[in-house]
């Protein structure tokens, strides 16, 4: 049985949820925060180590401008009510991407990240305003500023990841197999499950059933 420390989510689907289901897609993501919510209470009880949810990515501000805003204020309003209680279950979370928002949703994410730092029970990244690509350049930037070699070692310390094992597994719900700019690099040895659900009707059901089918996979890493 494979050991599992690190599940890593596309959180797809809630837009589509939305229209369907309330005729705006807001209420899609809406309901997908809920789900978030079980997931993270799940995976408590699973024993994982690190939850890694894809919630906005850099090419995610093509988008109306008005769906931005709505994302940004339930994520606001989100940590806001919902910090103490992430605080108190002894859970650590770390924005991965580049924090350039509202002034306020800077703070508070600055906040939450130092409040909850030094919890151990399960480490949240949540990716916002993530991209894998300019992860990537601005590492590779870094390493030729500072004149260092080019190597896997000192390459990885400068990703947004640093210090986080790679995914074991991937989960893209809304029944689209894309990657879509998403931890490029760190998933070059993950399993990948591709979720027709649509991310509001995820279950955690669901969620324990691929967990038991990445445990049964056999995993080489370029061995036999
Ligand atoms: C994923 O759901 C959540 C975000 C990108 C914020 P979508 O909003 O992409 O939902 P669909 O894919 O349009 O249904
Ligand atoms: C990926 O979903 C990003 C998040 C879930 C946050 P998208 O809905 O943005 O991906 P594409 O555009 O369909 O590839
Ligand atoms: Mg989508």
């Amino acid at each position: 049985m494979n050991s599992l420390d690190h599940v890593a989510i596309i959180m797809d689907g809630n837009g589509r949820w939305g229209l369907k289901n309330n005729k705006s897609r807001n209420a899609g993501h809406k309901a997908g925060l809920k789900v978030v919510e079980k997931i993270i209470k799940s995976s408590i009880k699973q024993k994982i180590k690190y939850l890694t949810l894809y919630a906005f990515s850099t090419e995610n501000w093509k988008r109306p401008k008005k769906e931005i805003n709505f994302l940004f204020d339930l994520l606001e309003n989100f940590l806001t009510h919902r910090i103490d209680d992430l605080h108190k279950q002894n859970i650590k979370l770390k924005i991965i991407g580049v924090k350039s928002f509202s002034l306020k949703l800077n703070r508070l994410l600055r906040l939450a990240e130092k409040k909850t730092l030094k919890n151990n029970k399960l480490q949240i990244n949540l990716a916002l305003n993530y991209g894998a690509k300019f992860e990537l350049i601005n590492a590779f930037k870094n390493l030729a500023k500072n004149k260092e070699n080019i190597n896997e070692k000192n390459l990885v310390k400068y990703f947004q990841t640093k210090n986080i094992p790679d995914p074991d597994m991937l989960i893209r719900t809304g029944n689209t197999k894309r990657l879509s700019n998403f931890l490029l690099w760190q998933l070059a040895y993950s399993e990948i499950f591709f979720e027709k659900k649509l991310w509001p009707d995820f279950n955690e059901h669901d969620y324990i059933k691929l967990i038991s089918k990445f445990k049964k996979i056999k995993r080489n890493f370029g061995k036999i």
